[in-house]
């Protein structure tokens, strides 16, 4: 590493550890006012079950070079050591060798989900691309002048008549060979597996959560063995480290904001039992984008391929209340331009939303052709090329006009994507409990008496701070009233809880407000600007909203689109509440703090946490785990687990 690189690792470790000492203020805060909340001591307080792991020496150099910072995503893949200035990137998928001959060939899909060709699917797309023209037409450009909308059949008439140029008989792609039979290929490779040869395809992180699935290779330890495989590996190809040596590395593991307490807890496992790594710490994607932009807080929009998740965190901890997940990302975008291109006779005709080569086609035109500047407009003329193996390399010439902008429109219109019947939006799910930690937070309850949950919920309903008369919080709370009078029955109902936070310091009424809130959005899809509008709404103080306000950070690569920043701001400032537009100074969107690339912030934030001191105390030990497993995350973890 070269002094400027290291230099920058320490003003970057320098710029957040006030954050991230901070967070564990907040996060003891957190806890205390859990405590409280819970009646104090009595059965339901946090006993430590081992005193914090102290390293061998306080003296001990934090050493990070033997700290590796793994940040899997739906679709990428990023991984390196805790002092590279950039990890690397990988797809993260894995091509399997068939076991038996002639067993049919399984592929995750990847552009393509379900939910698409519903009857309704059609109309619904259709209705939400009239909202999205609607929304470009009634937006004035920056001179003052309203667009004039470009039909797509002007483009089509061009398309339709233009015909490939060859521009060289081999296209200088190739697929990848697999005359070895090598029983599995990771990345990029995988990416290229021939589709005629005997290997299936899986992608073990989909939407942000594990591919869990009926089919092959879709069971918890099929899924966990594919990371398990991609992860080494990587470490080993492009880390240069023997596996044997993970004995030496720790892991900072950045799992999603809403995570799934069973899932988390087998890919720990995984790490330290079965990779050999000697300690982990677990951290949320996005307390670590704050840490890698060096904000102490930011409402943190992780638009990705496959989903995009929302919250606010201050000092340190991403609220719960707040968090929000959007099961649309940027593969959604790519293929609703496909279908824009189709409709604007796009001249490569063979295009395919199944062919793997064709889903990253799509995904580089979209991403060298899409914007969100509404001063672009008219018509204007295109090329791209085709090259995929065993092909020769072809130019396209290609017409477009508001394609372009649509796509990306869909973000705030997802009616655009044609999903129907699918679960769009979540919160964190209730826990189901774990039979393995006593202190579980039904354990927790259980022990809390009735009379304390209804005092609790009747004061919270008291102090429910008034601020925000936003449409959608208002409605939900009304129909929750009605849902749910103040007098159900507290105690008994959080078995049966499926939606909602699963916030120990939640009361229950509040978690059924919350519960009805998504039960009439969750198959509807947020758009963004409303989602952000929502979480910030979910913070507890009208002065944490204003914080919010003034800085929302975007991260992940699912929004990268030119002039993006500016077109989030101007949706926010109209869409946020008068009560709130009149004392917020400044309503920020930062899309490149420090103007780095947005898809790496977390990766970097996870690298920050290595360095910091107060990291030493989070670190859960393999004879830890080994000895009390996941009690060692409810102890350890840096956010209320
Ligand atoms: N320059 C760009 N313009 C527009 N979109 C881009 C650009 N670069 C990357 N993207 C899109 O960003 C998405 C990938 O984002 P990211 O790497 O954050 O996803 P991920 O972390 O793998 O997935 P997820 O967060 O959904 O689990 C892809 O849809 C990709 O096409
Ligand atoms: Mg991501």
């Amino acid at each position: 590493m070269t002094q400027a690189e290291k230099g920058e690792v320490a003003a970057a470790a320098s710029s957040s550890s006030s954050a991230a000492a901070a967070a564990e203020n907040g996060k003891d805060k957190e806890r205390d006012k859990e405590k409280e909340q819970r009646g104090g001591g009595g059965g339901g307080s946090k006993r430590p079950i081992v005193p914090a792991a102290v390293p061998e020496s306080l003296q001990e150099q934090i050493q990070s070079n033997f700290i590796i910072v793994i940040h899997p995503g739906s679709t990428t893949l990023r991984i390196g050591r805790a002092t590279d200035t950039l990890p690397i990137s990988i797809p993260h998928v894995i091509a399997r060798r068939h076991k038996q001959a002639g067993q049919s060939i399984y592929k995750d899909s990847w552009l393509l989900r379900e939910g698409l060709s519903k009857p309704e699917s059609t109309e619904q797309r259709q209705n939400g691309l009239k909202m999205v023209d609607q929304a470009i037409w009634s937006k004035k450009m920056s001179n003052g002048a309203r667009r004039i909308p470009v039909s797509p059949d002007q483009a089509r008439s061009y398309n339709r008549q233009m015909r490939p140029a060859i521009l060289d008989h081999s296209s200088g792609t190739k697929w990848t060979n697999t005359g070895h039979h090598p029983e599995y290929v990771v990345g990029e490779e995988a990416l290229y597996v021939n589709p005629g040869d005997c290997y299936n395809i899986h992608w073990p992180i989909r939407r942000g959560q594990l591919n869990l699935h009926s089919g092959p290779g879709g069971s918890l330890t099929a899924v966990l063995a594919d990371l398990e495989v991609i992860w080494s590996h990587t470490i080993q190809k492009y880390l240069e480290i023997p596996l044997k040596d993970l004995k030496y590395y720790r892991c900072i593991l950045l799992i999603p904001d809403i995570y799934n307490k069973q899932h988390v807890k087998e890919i720990v496992n995984m790490i330290l039992m079965k990779m050999g790594f000697s300690g982990i710490v677990v951290h949320q994607e996005s307390v670590c984008a704050t840490f890698g932009s060096g904000l102490g807080s930011a409402c943190i929009v992780d638009v990705g391929d496959q989903k995009t998740s929302i919250c606010c965190v201050e000092d340190g901890v991403s609220h719960r209340n707040t968090r929000l997940c959007l099961a649309y990302g940027g593969s959604d975008v790519s293929r609703c331009f496909y279908w824009l291109l189709q409709r604007a006779g796009f001249p490569y005709r063979d295009c395919h939303l199944s062919k793997r080569t064709d889903c990253l086609l799509l995904q580089q035109l979209k991403e060298t052709f899409c914007h969100l500047d509404q001063d672009l407009s008219g018509l204007k003329d295109h090329e791209f090329q085709v090259r995929h193996p065993d092909s020769p390399a072809l130019l396209y010439q290609l017409r477009l006009g508001d394609e372009k902008l649509q796509a990306p429109m869909a973000l705030f219109y997802p009616a655009t994507f044609g999903i129907v019947g699918q679960k769009m939006t979540s919160l964190q799910q209730r826990s189901q409990g774990d039979p393995e930690d006593p202190h579980d937070e039904h354990y927790l309850l259980a022990t809390q008496s009735k009379q304390e949950q209804s005092a609790k919920a009747t004061a919270d309903r008291k102090s429910k701070p008034g601020g925000f008369e936003g449409d959608m919080r208002g409605q939900s709370a009304n129909a929750a009233e009605n849902l749910y009078p103040p007098e159900v029955e507290l105690g008994t109902s959080h078995g049966e809880c499926i939606l909602g936070g699963n916030d120990s310091e939640e009361p229950l009424t509040a978690h059924m407000s919350r519960k009805s809130a998504v039960s009439q959005f969750e198959g509807k899809a947020l758009g963004l600007d409303k989602a952000i509008l929502h979480s910030i709404d979910c913070c507890a103080s009208d002065d944490t909203k204003k914080k919010m306000y003034s800085s929302i950070l975007v991260v992940g690569g699912g929004l990268m689109f030119h002039k993006a920043q500016e077109f989030l701001q101007h949706r926010i400032l109209n869409k946020m509440p008068p009560s709130f537009r009149r004392v917020v100074e400044n309503v920020e969107v930062i899309t490149r703090p420090k103007d780095m690339d947005p898809r790496l912030i977390a990766w970097k934030g996870g690298a920050v946490l290595a360095c910091l001191d107060t990291t030493q105390e989070l670190w859960i030990y393999q004879r830890e785990w080994q000895r009390f497993g996941v009690r060692m995350l409810r102890e350890r973890a840096a956010f209320v687990w």
